[in-house]
């Protein structure tokens, strides 16, 4: 198996699913805080006692252990999200949190010290609530200006500590869950098209801002876009079906071909026409779109299909489902496994972008059960997982060989955390454990699995061991 020598090896969380404390350290609430488990994008008013979320795994109070597991792996990058309310409570305020910069600080320091370079997602899913209330989300033009003054701050503060920066993670599943990805309160039953694609609008203007601040203010660094990755086979090949499966993949390649690009795709006048779609765009955002990103990130978990006939239903999937590929088997949740999807994706983004490309997430979501050995230590036999993940990155490896670009792979979850779909911790990712039940129960004690000493090799041989 090929690998560069500088691949990026590691693993991936996001705070709102990590992190807890939700409020401590001065934090406000985020959108994920009044969700519950189950499908959430019905809000609570206020956070109730189901949301796992709002402890999360403790990661606030114990990152030192869990980086230093990841240390202990040979983790070479770590992907992890700022809570955007950890530094400004409402959104709207002038001055930080001064509390919220330093616990950053402390853990990128943390990260630093074992050489392990942390890769930051600058807005994964956690609009702070008071921005979606009182402004209705990404909705509103005064968001882009509220981020803009956020990634500043954060840019300024950790220049020196965090050289891999993603702006909006899977920024295109806004059209199908635009309270948690958009900040959007309005019910998504009444937004218009042209209410979506507006906030989607806002987001790639903020998304370029961000990436001209980065480029001004940390010259070394590197930011990149963050897609939603589900590469769409068509059902048959029957040309209608390719057909609908060309307009499915637009509809996801809408936005990296923005931000990668720099300027609106032709192929939108005919959408945007069809759809009574008549966007604002200010010449100022013309030129901010300008700033184009240095990588393109994806997350992929499947793949999935298109068909011509309006009778054929969707299956389930990662946010964005899709027709079910009778060549394909399934996760425990239904999402349909494609290790070569993950070489075709990748592919076909360098075919279209020629732009480095990095996996920041990928993994199964299993139930795994906790087993005592003989010597007495508690661990997961997670062959499942050990198969699924090195099918996978025989294909990147694979993908690498073709020609394309990959600067590196991030396991999802690399520790178990709360799932963003369903909220529950029995879908578990990760290499680590969490002892944390979905009823709330459990001590958050940290267990090796199998799959944390299959990884630490992969990583000690750059994939060899694959
Ligand atoms: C992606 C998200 O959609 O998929 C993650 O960026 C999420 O936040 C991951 O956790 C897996 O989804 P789930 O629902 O299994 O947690």
């Amino acid at each position: 198996m090929k690998f560069p020598e500088n691949f990026l090896w590691g693993g991936a969380i996001a705070a709102n699913q990590a992190e807890g404390a939700y409020n401590i350290g001065g934090k406000g609430l985020s959108v994920q805080d009044v969700t519950r488990k189950g499908w959430q994008e019905e809000p609570q008013e206020y956070p109730t006692e189901d949301n796992l979320k709002l402890k999360g795994i403790d990661f606030y109070h114990r990152y030192k252990e869990d980086i230093k597991l990841f240390a202990e792996m040979g983790f070479k990058v770590f992907r992890l999200s700022i809570s955007w309310p950890r530094i400004f409570p409402n959104g709207d305020e002038n001055t930080p949190n001064e509390e919220g910069l330093r616990f950053y600080d402390e853990v990128f320091d943390e990260c630093l010290k074992y050489g392990i370079e942390p890769l930051v997602t600058l807005s994964h899913y956690e609009t702070p609530l008071h921005l979606t209330r009182e402004y209705d989300g990404w909705k509103n033009r005064q968001l882009i200006d509220f981020f803009e003054k956020y990634v500043e701050v954060v840019f300024k503060r950790y220049k020196d500590k965090v050289k891999y920066w993603l702006t909006f993670n899977e920024i295109n599943s806004i059209t199908h869950v635009p309270f948690l990805s958009g900040g959007i309160n309005t019910p998504k039953s009444e937004l218009s098209h042209e209410d979506i694609y507006q906030a989607i609008h806002h987001e790639l203007v903020a998304s370029a801002r961000a990436v001209k601040k980065c480029h001004e203010l940390i010259p070394n660094a590197q930011i990149g876009c963050m897609i939603l990755g589900v590469p769409i086979y068509p059902l048959t090949p029957n040309p209608h079906d390719v057909w609908e499966a060309l307009e499915t993949e637009r509809q996801n390649y809408y936005f990296s071909d923005i931000q990668v690009r720099g300027y609106y795709p032709s192929y939108t006048k005919r959408f945007f026409k069809e759809n009574n779609i008549q966007l604002n765009i200010t010449e100022q955002d013309k030129e901010d779109l300008k700033h184009t990103v240095d990588f393109v990130s994806f997350s992929y978990y499947m793949s999935a299909c298109a068909s011509s006939d309006p009778t054929i239903e969707s299956g389930k999937g990662n946010i964005i489902g899709g027709v079910p590929n009778p060549y394909l088997e399934s996760s425990e949740w239904g999402w349909q496994i494609d290790s070569l999807g993950l070489r075709i994706y990748l592919n076909e983004l360098y075919d279209r972008y020629q732009k480095p490309v990095f996996i920041v997430e990928n993994g199964l979501g299993a139930v795994d059960e906790l087993v005592t050995l003989d010597d007495g230590t508690k661990t997961v036999i997670d062959d499942y997982r050990i198969n699924y993940m090195n099918d996978h990155l025989v294909q990147v490896s694979e993908a690498i060989e073709d020609g394309v670009e990959v600067m590196g792979y991030t396991s999802w979850g690399c520790i178990d955390l709360v799932s963003f779909t369903t909220a529950e911790i029995r879908k578990r990712y990760g290499f680590i454990y969490v002892d944390r039940n979905d009823d709330g129960s459990g001590s958050m004690q940290r267990y090796k699995k199998k799959s944390f000493d299959w990884y630490k090799q992969v990583i000690a041989t750059n994939g060899k061991s694959l």
